[in-house]
C-alpha cells in the first residue's frame, strides 16, 4: 500500500481515545501510523500505556512556559523533529492559538463529546441531560481558531435515556468516540474525503449513523 501519514495523537489523560486510534492503526491497511504520543501533562496516565504499545512518546510541560505559544513553539518543535505530518487531538486540554492551528490547517482533527455544535466546551453531558436533548453524541472535526468549531468529519449518535446520569451517557458515548476516531481518520488519512467550505464532503461510503434507540428507557 501507500506510505502511511505519519501521525502524532496529543493527549492530556487517560487516552482512550488514543488507545482505539492505536489498535486501529495496526491494521495493515490503515492510512495513518500512529508514529508519536505527546501529551502536555507528563503524568498522563496515556503516556505509559502508549510506551507500554512500543509507541514514541514526549511530554511538553506547559507549566514550564511563560505563555501558550512559547509552550506551543517548543511542541512544534517535538513534532517536527519526529516528521509528523498529521495531528488527532484527544482530550487535549489546552487551547490553542492561531499560530498553532495555523501551523496545521487541514491537518488536525479533534475529538469532542457532543453532536455539534450543540454543546461546545466542557461538560457536555451534564449540559445534554439539562436541556432535555433525547440524542447525544460525539463528534470528529477539523480544527480551526474557533473553539469546537470547524468542518465535521464524522459524528455518531446515542439515544438519551430517562434513566441516564451524566456518568452513563458519558460512557456510552465514549464507546462510540473509540468507533468514531478511527473511522473518521481513515476517512480523511485515505483522502476518501475533502473539505469543500465548511463541509466535509465525498463520504458517501460511510455507514450510517449508529443510533440506537431503545424500546423504553
Ligand atoms: C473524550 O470524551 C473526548 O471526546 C474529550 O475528552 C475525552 C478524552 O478521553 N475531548 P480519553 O483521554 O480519550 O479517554
Amino acid at each position: 500500500m501507500s506510505r502511511r501519514l505519519r501521525t502524532a495523537i496529543l493527549i492530556s489523560g487517560r487516552g482512550s481515545n488514543m488507545d482505539a486510534l492505536i489498535e486501529a492503526a495496526r491494521a495493515p491497511d490503515f492510512p495513518a501510523e500512529i508514529a508519536l504520543v505527546v501529551s502536555n501533562r507528563p503524568e498522563a496516565a496515556g503516556l505509559a500505556k502508549a510506551k507500554a504499545a512500543g509507541i514514541a512518546v514526549a511530554a511538553v510541560d506547559h507549566k514550564i512556559y511563560a505563555g501558550r505559544e512559547e509552550f506551543e513553539r517548543s511542541l512544534q518543535i517535538v513534532l517536527e523533529t519526529h516528521r509528523i505530518e498529521f495531528l488527532c487531538l484527544a482530550g487535549f486540554m489546552r487551547l490553542l492559538t492561531p499560530w498553532f492551528i495555523g501551523q496545521w490547517r487541514g491537518q488536525m482533527l479533534n475529538i469532542h463529546p457532543a453532536l455539534l455544535p450543540s454543546f461546545r466546551g466542557l461538560h457536555t453531558h451534564e449540559r445534554a441531560l439539562a436541556d432535555g436533548v433525547k440524542i447525544h453524541g460525539c463528534t470528529v472535526h477539523f480544527v480551526v481558531p474557533e473553539m469546537d468549531e470547524g468542518p465535521i468529519v464524522a459524528q455518531s449518535a446515542v439515544a438519551v435515556l430517562d434513566s441516564d446520569t451524566p456518568d452513563s451517557l458519558a460512557a456510552r458515548v465514549l464507546e462510540q468516540e473509540h468507533l468514531l476516531y478511527p473511522r473518521a481518520l481513515r476517512l480523511v488519512a485515505s483522502g476518501v474525503v475533502r473539505v469543500e467550505g465548511n463541509r466535509v464532503v465525498g463520504a458517501s461510503a460511510s455507514p450510517a449513523p449508529a443510533l440506537a434507540v431503545p424500546s423504553s428507557g
